[in-house]
């Protein structure tokens, strides 16, 4: 295997050390850890003043590095790997980085040791595959894992309650183990990567990590995710900023170095200011979709299209035309729960929250106007058949988390409808709830005895025209131009 080699130069008080630095092919990205690991084996190098890193036969520095870099945390466990937990894993080595995933489901963290990706994402496995043994591992041992690393990341699920708040059993038992570990582990660093609701971090993470540990001897950030399910490889590694949430410049500091590489705005606020950003942020996408749909619903009785008029608005940079397009609603497993989360947080806080009500409101019924329009030209839906094209929640992922697809299946059923469900990929997840309605194996056979189709999630494959000819088809997501003929009917256009 061909060697890279690397010139370290450290400054030991005025006086210079060098040494050769060897990366193997596939080890080059990862220059930062091996440097940290020699570093710290070599007590007397330890004590530098500065680093500097040249590549061997070349005048130009690559890194000038200060004493902070001997404590910055270049080893990361990260705890859960969910979406969120596994992006970040798997993204987080691949701009190098040393990184142990942790999870208590053995089959998982076996597939992910295969390097094949529980979960389906644009990318991921590609980038899992082509990550170096010795800097890429998982495990169901926690302690072996936080004991190797400077630092841990939770990135366990909060999924939602009944009533809108956020369900934080797993959050709560991820900090019973850390803390248990952090008795022996003074100085780590613990950063919050869960979605949880403002104050959870700082009354409930810190205080129970800090209870089981016996100190409060550890570092503590929040740094909200803010990636896109489809999209999640191609977010991480272009981030619109990343939030830091903490209590002291160090911490913001430390974990800026960990994504040093990035050309983004690193946004330093407290631990709750982040966790507030992370809601308002997916509550003010939310905004403007129901924006959008509420103005579509208008368009719709004068006959204009939506999607016209949000271009016109969308030119105003104050707004943006992104998150402008109008359809059958938000789904997904972000943008409902977290303003259902904050409306159930309002409730507690006393303080009311008649906006985020109301955008909750409008996406509850979105979905249904497809079914009115269904109506609309065949009466009762009763013993008819209706084809739901495309059942995840948007297209690119398997996710049908509160899809609107799942609310429009309800109603259907409710109605005595016949309905034909078809997407290539969000299929199986859909049968588990809806066992008993039919599957069709292709668009064709979905729609070749529907006397109605609904275009729910546009999937690049269902956005042709020919598909449809001669049914009569109520677009949800604008999946064909715009049609005046008496078989077609667009949701707000
Ligand atoms: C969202 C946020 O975008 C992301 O930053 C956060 O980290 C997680 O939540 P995601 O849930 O993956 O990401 O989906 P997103 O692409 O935001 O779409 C959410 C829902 O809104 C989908 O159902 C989508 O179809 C719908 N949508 C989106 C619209 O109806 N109109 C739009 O203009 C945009």
């Amino acid at each position: 295997m061909e060697l890279t080699t690397y010139q370290v130069k450290v400054n030991l008080n005025g006086t210079f050390e060098e040494f050769p630095l060897e990366l193997a092919e596939d080890e080059t990205s990862h220059l930062l850890v091996k440097l940290q690991d020699m570093l710290r084996n070599w007590p007397k190098l330890a004590k530098f003043d500065s680093v500097q890193v040249f590549k061997k036969g070349e005048p130009e520095m690559v890194y000038e590095l200060p004493q902070a870099f001997l404590s910055s945390p270049m080893s990361i466990s990260i705890m859960g790997t969910g979406y969120v937990g596994l992006v970040t894993g798997v993204g987080t080595c691949h701009i190098g980085r040393r990184v142990i995933c942790v999870d208590i489901d053995e089959k998982k963290v076996d597939k992910i040791c295969k390097r094949i990706p529980p979960i389906y994402e644009k990318g991921l496995k590609e980038m899992l595959v082509s990550l170096p043994e010795k800097y890429f591992s998982c495990t169901t041992n926690l302690r072996e894992a936080v004991m190797n690393t400077d630092c841990t990341f939770i990135a366990v699920g909060t999924p939602p309650k009944e009533n809108g708040e956020q369900d934080l059993k797993f959050v709560e038992s991820a900090c019973a183990e850390l803390g248990k570990i952090l008795k022996e582990k003074p100085g780590h660093m613990v950063v919050v990567k869960s979605t949880v609701s403002p104050g959870t971090t700082q009354n409930k993470i810190k205080a129970m990590i800090a209870e089981h540990a016996g100190h409060t001897n550890f570092k503590i950030a929040m740094v909200p995710e803010f990636l896109r399910e489809g999209l999640a490889i191609e977010d991480f590694l272009n981030p619109y900023r990343i939030v830091i949430g903490v209590e002291d410049q160090e911490t913001f500091e430390a974990i800026k170095f960990i994504y040093e590489d990035f050309d983004t705005p690193f946004f330093k606020t407290t631990l709750t200011g982040a966790e507030m950003i992370k809601y308002a942020s997916n509550s003010l996408l939310a905004t403007k979709i129901s924006f959008a749909n509420e103005i579509g619903n208008l368009c719709k009785s004068l006959d204009i299209d939506v999607y016209e008029v949000m271009d016109g608005v969308g030119l105003d940079e104050r707004f943006n035309r992104k998150f402008l397009n109008a359809g059958r609603g938000f789904g997904g497993s972000c943008l409902p729960k977290d303003v259902k989360a904050l409306v159930s947080l309002g409730k507690t806080l006393n303080q009311p929250t008649e906006l985020l009500k109301a955008v909750w409101a409008v996406n509850e019924n979105q979905p249904l106007k497809m079914i009115e329009l269904a109506e609309k030209h065949l009466g009762d839906l009763k013993n008819k058949t209706v084809a739901v094209m495309g059942l995840a929640f948007k297209p690119g992922t398997d996710d049908i988390r509160e899809s609107p697809a799942t609310i429009i299946i309800k109603e259907l059923l409710e109605k005595g409808a016949k309905v034909i469900g078809y997407d290539q990929f969000a299929q199986e997840n859909m049968e588990k709830i809806y066992p008993n309605i039919t599957y069709a194996k292709s668009p064709t056979e979905a729609i070749k005895d529907a006397d109605v189709v609904l275009g729910v999630t546009q999937w690049p494959e269902l956005r042709d025209e020919k598909l449809y000819k001669g049914k009569l088809f109520i677009d949800g997501m604008k999946f064909i131009d715009k049609r005046t003929t008496d078989d077609y009917e667009g949701i707000c256009w």
